[in-house]
């Protein structure tokens, strides 16, 4: 049997509740499709800065690197809002990101269809959304410099930030995405805003260069503005998007909202080569953190996503896919995603239901 090495970081809010429910899961399914996993628990965030003093210590980022995986809940809360820049909870996350080389982050928003009452949209509206969203992730403003606090000319205080993108780190992600695309449909809409800013006029530019080399793919452009406009009016002239780093993390909350809640939505972080980092794409929502109302879904399929994308392991991967249909199928719901008729459970619970499902095995449409 395989045997894997996988980082788990709980981090901070209600990230211990939802990694506790997928670290179930994955024992589950891996003593089932004999795969065997060693997990490894380590701090991150404003769990490391009360423990260690910093958001990222070295042995979390050397644990990570030398494992297989990394499957993280979240991080932040109040109670780390007002520290330094560099004592940031979000600090450590950026820092994981970055030291990873995860470049690329896919965050699908899929609308099972058990959940299309769930859903803000109407139902004929929501009903079979399936978007790929591809984030470039340790790039542009995020990263960018010059940055920082500083005076202007009239003495007054300022502060400032970079939106910057060479064109190898625009070409890494835009092979990415077509082929991603190519897998697909083979429609990919790359989203930008190329009519003002020069960061994304060189994205543009190199996007429609590279897509000479995917000729199979056909490659259409949006201003992120209307992008956010069409994702509401009618998501389902998406497939596969992709986007630069701060408008996939403000365009990945829009389209969680369409599958039902932003508890549905996982995500997976891919470099070019070593461990993958697995999140869901929600913070730590430390406005329900240990109240058992977390929904872990999110998580849950970030592990499938980990199977899948970080071990080569698509049978499993499958098996805990299933599984959470099998269980909206029938008609377990966490506060987020419940709606009349359906069954309201917390967080622990859902986490037997899905385990019940896992074991049963039963196939999803
Ligand atoms: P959030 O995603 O934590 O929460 C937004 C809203 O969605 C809240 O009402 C929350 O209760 C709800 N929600 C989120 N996940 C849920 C789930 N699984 N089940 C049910 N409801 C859920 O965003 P926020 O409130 O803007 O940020 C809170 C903290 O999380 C901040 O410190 C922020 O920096 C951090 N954050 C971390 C990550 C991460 O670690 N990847 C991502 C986003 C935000
Ligand atoms: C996300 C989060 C992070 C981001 C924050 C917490 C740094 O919002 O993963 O979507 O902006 O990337
Ligand atoms: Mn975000």
């Amino acid at each position: 049997p395989s045997s894997y090495s996988i980082t788990l970081i709980p981090g901070d809010g209600i990230g211990p509740e939802i990694i506790s429910v997928a670290k179930d899961v994955l024992v589950l399914v891996g003593s089932l499709e004999g795969i065997k996993f060693e997990f490894q628990e380590v701090l991150m965030g404003g769990a490391a800065l009360d423990a260690t003093g910093v958001p990222l210590p070295d042995d979390t980022l050397s644990a990570a690197k030398q494992s297989h995986a990394v499957l993280l809940g979240a991080v932040g809360g109040y109670k780390w809002d007002k520290n330094e820049k560099h004592l940031k909870p979000e600090t450590g996350l950026l820092q994981i990101r970055k030291e990873l080389g995860v470049f690329a982050n896919l965050r699908p928003a899929t609308v099972y269809s058990p959940l299309v009452d769930a859903s803000t949209l109407k139902r004929e509206v929501a009903e079979g959304v399936d978007i790929m969203l591809i984030r470039e992730l340790t790039g542009g403003i995020y990263f960018g410099e010059p940055r920082g606090f500083g005076t202007n000319e009239n003495g007054e205080e300022i502060g400032f930030n970079t939106e910057i993108y060479a064109t190898h780190e625009i070409d890494r992600i835009a092979h990415f995405a077509f082929k991603v695309a190519q897998k697909r449909c083979g429609k990919l809409c790359s989203v930008d805003k190329a009519n003002v800013l020069e960061a994304s006029m060189l994205w543009r530019r190199r996007f429609l260069a590279i897509a000479q080399e995917y000729p199979d793919v056909e490659l259409s452009h949006m201003y992120v503005d209307n992008a956010s406009m069409q994702l509401i009016r009618n998501p389902k002239q998406f497939d596969t998007m992709v986007t630069n780093n701060i408008f996939g993390d403000i365009l990945s909350d829009e389209a969680s909202m369409v599958t039902g809640s932003i508890g549905m939505l996982p995500s997976a972080s891919l470099g070019a080569s070593g461990p993958g980092l697995f999140e869901p794409i929600h913070g730590s929502a430390p406005d329900i953190a240990g109240q058992d109302k977390a929904n872990p879904f999110a998580t849950v399929l970030s592990a499938a996503m980990l199977l899948r994308y970080g071990l080569g392991e698509e049978k499993a991967a499958k098996r805990i896919e299933n599984a959470v249909v099998d269980t909206l199928n029938r008609g377990f719901r966490t506060g987020d995603i419940y709606s009349a008729g359906t069954k309201l459970v917390g967080c622990k619970q859902l986490g037997e239901e899905i385990l019940k499902s896992v074991e049963s095995n039963v196939h999803a449409g």
